[in-house]
C-alpha cells in the first residue's frame, strides 16, 4: 500500500505545532500501525529529518502508552484495540491518514505525538490503592470469599490500562471513565471497602484539580475505550461519592 500520512509535529511543549505531510510506500497490510510508524521514522532519519516522537512500550495492548488520535479517533478506526494492536489492513492503498496526539488541557504535548499523562498518576496516587499490613500477619487474599458476580465486575474495571483515550475522546476532556474504573475495582471488593470513603473523595478532588472536565453522559468514552470499560462504573463512582459525602 502507498499512503499519505499527515502527522502533527511540535518541537516541544512551548512550540507552535503543525501538520506535516509524508508519503510512505510499500506498507504491508500485516504491519501494525506502530511498525508502520517505525518505517516512516527510518525514512525520515535517512532524509535528515527529525523522527516523530511517539509513546509506546509493550506493543501488546497492556501498558496504555500508545496514545494517538488516528483519523479523528483515539486508537484509530478499530474497536477494543490499542494503537499498537491496530493493523494496516484496516486501511487501503491510496488512503490519507491523519495522526495527532491525544488532546486535553490536562495532557500537555511534550513533543509531536507524545503527551504528558502524569495527571493520571497523580489521581491514582490520591487513592487508587489498598493499604496492606506487610508485617508478616497479612491475611491471604484467597481466604476472603467474594461473590463471583462482584469478582467479575471488579476484574472488568481493573482492565483499564490508563491510556487516556476516554479523555481525548470526550468533548469535555473528562476523566470520569478512567477514575471510575479505578474506584470501582476496589469498591466491589471487601479489601477495598476499608478506605472507600477517602478513596473516592481524594481521587475525585485530584481529578478536578488536574483540570479534567465533567461528565455529560455522551458515552463517547465507552465507545473508544480499548478495554471496553463500561459507563456503569461512572454510575457506581457517583453513588460512592454521594455516600462518602453524606458520611461526612
Ligand atoms: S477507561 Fe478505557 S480509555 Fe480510559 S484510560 Fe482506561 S482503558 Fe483507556
Ligand atoms: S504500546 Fe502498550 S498498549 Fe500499546
Amino acid at each position: 500500500m502507498n499512503l499519505t500520512l499527515k502527522v502533527w509535529r511540535q518541537a516541544n511543549a512551548e512550540a507552535k505545532g503543525k501538520i506535516e505531510t509524508y508519503p510512505i510506500a510499500d506498507v504491508s497490510p500485516d504491519m501494525s500501525f506502530l511498525e508502520m510508524m517505525d518505517v516512516l521514522n527510518e525514512q525520515l532519519i535517512g532524509q535528515g529529518i527529525d523522527p516523530i516522537a511517539f509513546d509506546h512500550d509493550c506493543r501488546e495492548g497492556i501498558c496504555g502508552m500508545c496514545s494517538m488520535f488516528i483519523n479523528g479517533e483515539a486508537h484509530g478506526p478499530d474497536r477494543l484495540v490499542t494503537t499498537c494492536q491496530l493493523h494496516m489492513r484496516k486501511f487501503k492503498d491510496g488512503d490519507t491518514i491523519t495522526i495527532e496526539p491525544f488532546r486535553a488541557q490536562a495532557f500537555p504535548v511534550i513533543k509531536d505525538l507524545t503527551v504528558d499523562r502524569s495527571a493520571f498518576d497523580r489521581v491514582q496516587q490520591a487513592g487508587g490503592f489498598v493499604s496492606v499490613n506487610t508485617s508478616g500477619n497479612t491475611q491471604d487474599a484467597n481466604s476472603i470469599p467474594i461473590d463471583k458476580h462482584d469478582a467479575d465486575k471488579a476484574f472488568d474495571a481493573a482492565a483499564c490500562i490508563g491510556c487516556g483515550a476516554c479523555v481525548a475522546t470526550c468533548k469535555n476532556a473528562s476523566a470520569m471513565l478512567f477514575v471510575s474504573a479505578k474506584v470501582s475495582q476496589y469498591a466491589l471488593l471487601p479489601q477495598g471497602k476499608v478506605e472507600a470513603t477517602d478513596r473516592v473523595m481524594n481521587m475525585v478532588k485530584q481529578m478536578d484539580e488536574e483540570g479534567f472536565g465533567n461528565c455529560t453522559n455522551t458515552g463517547a468514552c465507552e465507545v473508544e475505550c480499548p478495554k471496553g470499560i463500561s459507563l456503569e462504573n461512572i454510575a457506581r463512582m457517583n453513588r460512592e461519592y454521594l455516600y462518602a459525602s453524606l458520611k461526612g
